[in-house]
């Protein structure tokens, strides 16, 4: 077949690719969620946002919704990931009031500071059921409507539906003081988007994982700052690139996985950390 040099341009990177599609997001209230959502919105994209703080995520969809005049952003409050039910009726809303699911990002997570020794059999549980089983309950409510999704455009070298992005970190690459919980939960999110890739490529989803390292103005670093600082000097000084991420740069990756720049990338680990997690003891 010949190809002519017109075919390795692409040119996604432009207003409307994601036109007529829904992303539906947990822990879309926070400030990475939210700005993932924001881009994809800006892009085109209809959107659902679901949280456990109700006026939080009825907020942020209203400010989301101003990256597009005339886009639809709900935001549904009282959804604890760690309640399969509580997703579902989320999920059922979600299709009915904005058609169905193509993307979905699994972002809601959970996280506090505590030596092994200051953590009980509750605390561990508790990170692990929303970072790890809270994944998994995002997927299982949401699986029918990503495989319809991905169904609908049988030309796999254009932008299709059907993805999911997992939030990761990258604490479990070397291991992470005071963070064993997060580490534990988050390497469970990596294995389960792996297995997912290889179990639901043939239905056409393509499953990725997004490891964002120390992004500035966010809460994971708001808690984990002192620390960092603490280790660096100065806030990122020990980061390969010199300085913290900034939020658009996940949001930048997670354009990239969902669009056609995307269309081959399956059971992936995208780190985006400034080159960090090469320097764990850095992170
Ligand atoms: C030790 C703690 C603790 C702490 C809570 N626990 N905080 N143990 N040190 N600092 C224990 C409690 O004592 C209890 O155990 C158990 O954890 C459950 O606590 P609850 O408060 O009942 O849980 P819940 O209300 O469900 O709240 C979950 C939470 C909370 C994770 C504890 O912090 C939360 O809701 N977080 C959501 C927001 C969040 O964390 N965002 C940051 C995400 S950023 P006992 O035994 O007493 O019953 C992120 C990425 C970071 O994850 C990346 C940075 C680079």
């Amino acid at each position: 077949m010949k190809v002519s040099k017109r075919d390795y341009i692409s040119s996604v990177w432009r207003d409307g690719i994601f036109d007529d599609r829904v992303v539906f997001c947990t822990g879309g209230a926070g400030t990475i969620g939210s700005a993932q959502v924001c881009a994809l919105v800006h892009l085109g994209a209809n959107a659902c946002i679901v949280g456990r703080n109700v006026e939080k995520t009825q907020q942020m969809a209203v400010e989301i919704g101003t990256a597009r005049p005339g886009s639809r952003v709900l935001g549904i409050g009282g959804v604890d990931v760690r309640n399969l039910q509580s997703l579902e009726k989320a999920v059922e809303r979600c299709v009915g009031e904005l058609g169905g699911i193509d993307y979905v990002i699994a972002g809601a997570a959970g996280n506090f500071l505590a030596p092994i020794s200051g953590l009980s059999s509750n605390a561990f549980q508790t990170v692990v059921n929303i970072d790890l089983i809270g994944s998994f309950n995002t997927f299982k409510a949401t699986a029918d409507h990503l495989i319809k999704s991905a169904s609908k455009n049988p030309n796999p070298s254009s932008t299709t539906g059907g993805r999911i992005v997992f939030m990761s970190t990258t604490f479990h690459y070397a291991g992470m003081p005071f963070q064993a919980h997060v580490s534990s939960a988050k390497a469970g999110v990596d294995a389960l988007s792996a297995s997912l890739a290889l179990e639901y490529g043939p239905r056409g989803i393509n499953s990725n994982v997004i490891s964002p390292g120390g992004i500035g103005n966010t809460e994971g670093l708001e808690r984990l700052s002192s620390k960092a600082t603490r280790d660096t000097g100065e806030a990122g000084s020990g980061v390969p690139l010199g300085r913290y991420g900034v939020v658009r740069e996940i949001s930048d990756a997670t354009v990239y996985l969902f669009a056609e720049t995307g269309n081959y990338v399956n059971g992936h680990v995208l780190v985006v950390d400034g080159g960090a997690w090469r320097m764990p003891e850095l992170v």
